[in-house]
């Protein structure tokens, strides 16, 4: 529903997760609140299946960003959703995977809250979660990993990626890392650097959950020369542990890896 430009209150704005790419693994919430929407704002990652859940009459504004190719700036986009809850009832700020996990979607609430708009934020599944799923990998499983952490591998244009390397270098721990492609070669340089082990097996996941999803398979030591020969691009996400030596088990026969792992095989240590 339109609001009356003059009026000084605002509409309601949703940050609404639209999970990592599979429209199946929307919420129920996401989806009635895609039909309900007046303005639906959406980042680059969404899947067309998801987008053609948004009722016809919203107002679609695209926010995409890509790696040093920022379509919207951020400021365009908190701009542009403060003019549209002004003139809009129901304004769905729609991001991949989940919009508290390396979504901005924090930044964007802090923005809207600070001008008197009513922000809701409604949970998506987020990517490692989705990768997790779609290729039988469990992100903790007893005796190969008590925890799971989340980075981001990406850092402003001409920065030093600045994480706490010594602690990543944990073998007990999965890392999950964000946004980490372009970086993994540095990334895996500090983490042995660090103390973890270069065999340490890791993945990459291109496209998770989606009919696009490819896996490479390798180690800490050879995962970004695989990746570079296979050509993975964004969006991938980086698997660092033990764990990775599960999916081995439980999707060995799915034909999606690209990859040689034969040798993780011989070395994997499942309890
Ligand atoms: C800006 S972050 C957004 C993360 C998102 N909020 C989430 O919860 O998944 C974008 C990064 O998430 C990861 N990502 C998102 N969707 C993905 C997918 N379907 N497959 C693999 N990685 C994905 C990639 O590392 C990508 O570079």
């Amino acid at each position: 529903m339109s609001r009356a430009q003059t009026d000084n209150t605002y509409g309601t704005v949703i940050l609404v997760g639209a999970g990592p790419g599979d429209p199946d693994l929307l919420t129920l919430k996401a989806a009635r609140l895609l039909g309900q929407a007046d303005a639906v704002v959406y980042d680059r990652l969404i899947s067309a299946d998801v987008l053609s859940l948004i009722n016809s009459n919203a107002e679609k504004v695209y926010a995409g960003k890509g790696r040093n190719r920022h379509s919207m700036p951020q400021d365009e986009i908190n701009e542009t959703l403060l003019s549209l809850a002004k003139t809009h009832e129901l304004v769905v700020r729609l991001k991949g995977g989940d919009p508290f996990t390396f979504g901005r979607g924090g930044e964007e609430a802090e923005f809207l809250i600070a001008r008197g708009v009513s922000v809701e934020v409604v949970p998506g599944i987020t990517s490692a979660a989705g990768a997790g799923a779609s290729l039988g990998l469990p992100l903790t499983h007893r005796g190969l990993a008590t925890g799971v952490r989340y980075v981001t591998g990406t850092c402003r244009k001409g920065e030093e990626l600045v994480l706490d390397w010594a602690s990543l270098a944990d073998p007990d721990t999965t890392l999950i890392v964000y946004m980490g492609l372009a970086n993994f070669g540095t990334i895996a340089e500090n983490l042995i650097k660090a103390g973890l082990d270069p065999k340490t097996p890791a993945a990459a996941i291109e496209n998770a959950t989606t009919k696009s999803e490819r896996l490479c398979v390798a180690t800490l030591a050879t995962l970004k020369a695989e990746v570079t020969r296979h050509e993975f691009h964004p969006p991938t996400l980086i698997i660092v542990g033990r764990v990775v030596d599960v999916v081995d088990q439980l999707k060995f026969a799915t034909g999606k890896y690209v990859a040689e792992f034969e040798e993780l095989l011989d070395d994997a240590a499942l309890p």
